[in-house]
Parts: structure tokens; sequence; C-alpha cells
């Protein structure tokens, strides 16, 4: 019997034990109907869920969790996942609806679809998790003549997010000191995109699409408008400026009467919440200001996979 053949007949079956998590983020959070209308958009699609949604007002930028299953062909390429219909779908939602131009917020962004992330969950690896964010990334090229950069797992040599967005500038505020609003790049971007066109829709501005192992995101909130405290405290926490290793922060304005360190937890098992909790209290302390205890922002692995599995059965239920 000869291998391909065997290969062929081999009935694809749906494993709900092999699954993608993919977090969705955009530049918008204060227009209703905006989010509706992408929220419209990811359920026409029952195999794919909304497991979490998160937004933020004065960052005026929202957060979807969402997941589904990834299929392979028997040599264990990933193939396909309701995912990349679901996230394209989303995104066309958001490119009709928000225009860059007229956003304006508290936290870095470059695009309406500032940023997606993949993650692969339970027995799913990061290599389809980088197959599929490299599929929804010519998908932005080819759909939305959008210019995309890819990162982790899906760029070829790994580059990082956060070099890449420094690259941009995308740390930078451009309104008011502690703001960002608009486009603020020139048209013509200072680094060829992976995917698209080399000259940005001030509308749309450009995305970011990467696969990464899991990352938790923990916020913890400052009772202080000085955003150079905020600054320099993130600074000493973070792996880049001595602190943690595998820790990025950012200190931004939160509102009218606070700050926050918004944390990235790269090997959240290692380096966790606790320990980025102490040491900001720690700081803040030096600088006499007082701290809140920190929240996360998302679901742990374990819980996201259980959400889905509830929602999933209840939605072949109705
Ligand atoms: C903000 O904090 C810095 C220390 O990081 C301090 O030098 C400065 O005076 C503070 N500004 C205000 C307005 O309190």
């Amino acid at each position: 019997m000869d291998f391909n053949s065997t290969c062929k007949d081999k009935k694809k079956s749906v494993d709900q034990s092999i699954l993608l998590c993919c977090k969705f983020f955009i530049s918008e959070s204060r227009n209703i109907a905006v989010l509706d209308a992408i929220e419209r958009a990811a359920r026409l699609n029952p195999e794919t869920v909304i497991v979490n949604k998160f937004e933020d007002r004065a960052y005026n930028r929202a957060r979807y969790t969402l997941v589904s299953y990834v299929m392979h062909d028997c040599t264990g390429s990933a193939i396909y996942s309701p995912l990349q219909q679901t996230v394209v779908s989303m995104a066309e939602a958001a490119f009709n609806a928000i225009n860059l131009e007229l956003h304006d917020g508290a936290h870095p962004r470059l695009g309406v679809v500032d940023d997606i992330v993949f993650h692969p969950l339970a027995r799913a690896s990061l290599d389809d998790a980088a197959w599929i964010a490299k599929a929804v990334a010519a998908d932005f090229g080819n759909l939305f003549n959008v210019p995309v950069y890819l990162y982790g797992a899906a760029h070829p040599t790994g580059k990082a997010l956060d070099i890449i967005r420094r690259e941009l500038g995308y740390y930078r505020p451009n309104f008011m000191g502690s703001q960002w609003a608009g486009w603020s790049l020139s048209e013509i971007l200072p680094l060829n995109p992976d995917e698209g066109p080399v000259t940005v829709s001030r509308a749309k501005g450009i995305s970011m699409i990467g696969a990464r192992p899991w990352i938790a995101l923990y916020n913890i909130p400052i009772l202080s408008t000085n955003v150079s405290a905020a600054r320099r405290i993130a600074r000493k926490v973070s792996a880049r400026g001595g602190g943690l290793p595998t820790v990025q922060t950012l200190g931004l304005v939160h509102g009218e009467d606070s700050t926050e360190i918004a944390c990235m937890l790269l090997e959240p098992n290692q380096i966790g919440a606790d320990r980025v909790q102490n040491r900001v209290e720690m700081l803040a302390a030096q600088e006499g200001l007082d701290i809140e205890k920190g929240y996360f922002t998302d679901f742990s692995p374990e819980m996201v996979i259980e959400k889905y599995m509830n929602l999933i059965s209840a939605n072949n239920r109705s």
C-alpha cells in the first residue's frame, strides 16, 4: 500500500482538543454600535466562540478572545481552522466602521486592527498558531490592502512584537504628551511589511499579526496622575529596564485620576503576577505613591478552554 494514497483516503475529523486561541485587539471601545457590528461578524460562524471581551474606555481599545479548532492533513500540517474566516470577517467589520484618523486614546496603537496574536491551546502546537497567523496576514494584504508585520513564531526569524513596534515608533505618544491620536507616522513605512503595501491608508493604519506561547496580561493601577512616575516604575520593573526577566510594561495615563502599569508576562509560569505586583509596590513606595491590586484582563488558558467547551456544546444543542 502506497503511503500517499493511505494519506489521501484518511477521513479527517474535528478534534476538539487541538485548539487555537486568538486575541484580537481593536482601536475602539467607546462606540457600542461599532463593537456590535464586529461581534455580529464573529457570530456568523458558530464553530468559533467569543470566550471573552475586554474593553477599556480610557485606552479606547477593546480585545476579543476567540477560540476554535484546527485541522491537520495526514502529514501533520495545519490546513483549516474556522478562526481564519471569523477573524477576517471581524477585521472587515472593524475597517468599515473605524477610522484611525478620528481615533484617540491613552494606549499606543498603529492600526484599526492593531494586533492579532494566536496562541496554541490544549494539544495544538506553536506551528499551528504560526500557520494561521500567516494565513490571516495574507488575507489582510489581499483583501484589505493593509500592511502587516508578522512577529513571533509567524516571523521568518522570530522577530518579537516589541522590537517591531519600537522600530515603527509605536510607543511614542503623539498627542498632549501622553495620548495617541490619528495616524502619526509618514504614509511610507520605514520598515517593509511582510504582507500588503508599503504605503499606509491613514484611516486603517497597519496591523501586527503574530503567534506566541500564552501571554498573561496584568494591569496595576497607580493612585497618581503623574505619568512620568508611572513610566519610571514601568521601566524599572521591566526586563528591558533591568527588572524582572520576561516582563514587558507600559506606564500609561488611565482616566482622570490615575495611571496604570500595563504588563505583558511572557512566561507567566515563571515570573507571575505576584512577583510583578510586589516589585511595583516597592518601586511605587519609593516614589511615595499608592497602588491598587492589579487585575488580569483575561482568563487563564485552562479557563479559556473550559469556557470554549461549554459554549460550543451549548451552540450544538441549540
Ligand atoms: C512626578 O514624578 C517625578 C518622579 O518620577 C517627580 O520628579 C515629579 O516632580 C513628579 N511630578 C509631579 C507633578 O508631582
